[in-house]
């Protein structure tokens, strides 16, 4: 049995995937950065053994979790140079290869899931697609983590204001540099298996993250105070190395889709229920104080960030808005 994973370092456009025969047995290496018990890593190993079996076993999705083979910095040039096949960052982190991405991390851009979803599963998810072709890259699926809450070892935030003079871990993105530095805090870019120590030796205040990150990586551990303020959102562009996706039997990649639609279905509304689970959990812990913001603190909130939106609009062009639907 042959398998068709390449090790070797090379160029994106230099990779030369082999023509898939009859016989050969599939492998693609599937990489991620968050654990096993959160919705990107059931979803993982979910499409892994879906496909297993819908293909009688000829193709084989290894799953690599917890940053285990690549840091969120080196998925993307690994996925180019074809160590990895697949690869699922969130969104945010595709902002330096395709900028007016960046949108996607506006905050409160909507208020709740099912808002970004018409937008992903519409126009806006068309035109990344086509962004992620140009980068030989193509789109499987979006999958959601949920949204984004604070949390901090120095105080409980309600308002804008409290965060002034924190350092906090961010995702890279310009966006979110831009927001943070609105609120005067300074936003350190940090890997995401690094941020843990990074809390707990205290160089950083605080981060901003769903409740199935805090959770499985332990940042309640080492942080006082969580605000719940679904500020913004996480989701991920479950991406496939275009050569090694054009050298697949067409039959293999209508099993690739087909269950990737399946998947994304799935993970969606267990993205819903472990965020459920995992907060009652947190909860239970009493080692960290969680503060609810109510409708009229979201409200200053959003008022208050309304100059980034401007701002934002300007830089990407209002042109950007209407292409995603936004
Ligand atoms: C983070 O870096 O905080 C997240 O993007 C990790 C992830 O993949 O959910």
């Amino acid at each position: 049995i042959f398998a068709l994973t390449f090790l070797t370092a090379c160029t994106p456009k230099a990779i030369d995937y082999e023509q898939v025969s009859e016989k050969e047995k599939i492998v693609i290496r599937f990489s991620h950065v968050v654990g096993e018990d959160t919705p990107k890593g059931q979803a993982a190993r979910l499409f892994a053994k879906l496909l297993k079996e819908r293909t009688n076993g000829k193709v084989e999705v290894q799953v690599f979790s917890n940053g285990s083979l690549y840091k969120d910095t080196e998925e993307l040039n690994a996925l180019a140079e074809g160590h990895v096949q697949m690869v699922a960052p969130a969104i945010s982190k595709l902002t330096d290869l395709i900028p007016e991405l960046g949108v996607f991390d506006l905050p409160y851009l909507y208020p709740d899931l099912n808002g970004y979803h018409q937008v992903l599963d519409g126009t806006a998810g068309k035109s990344i697609a086509e962004r992620l072709k140009k980068n030989h890259m193509i789109l499987l699926g979006i999958w959601d983590n949920g949204l984004k809450q604070f949390t901090n070892n120095v105080k409980p935030i309600r308002a804008p204001e409290d965060l002034a003079g924190l350092t906090m871990r961010i995702m890279p993105s310009t966006v979110l540099d831009h927001q943070f530095k609105m609120l005067q805090v300074r936003p350190v870019p940090i890997n995401f298996n690094d941020v843990y120590l990074a809390l707990e030796e205290g160089k950083i205040n605080g981060q901003e993250n769903t409740i199935s990150n805090i959770y499985t990586k332990r940042f309640y551990q080492v942080q006082r105070y969580m605000t719940l303020s679904n500020h913004g959102y996480l989701g991920y562009l479950v991406i496939m190395n275009e050569s090694f996706w054009n050298r697949l039997p067409s039959d293999i990649q209508k099993d690739i889709t087909d269950t990737m639609r399946d998947v994304t279905k799935w993970e969606r509304d267990e993205a819903v229920k472990i965020e459920q689970e995992q907060l009652k959990e947190i909860n239970k812990c009493s080692c960290i104080q969680i503060v609810q913001l109510n409708e009229a603190e979201k409200e200053r909130w959003k008022q208050f960030y309304q100059p980034l939106y401007q701002e934002m609009k300007q830089k990407f062009g209002p042109g950007i808005f209407e292409e995603f639907g936004l």
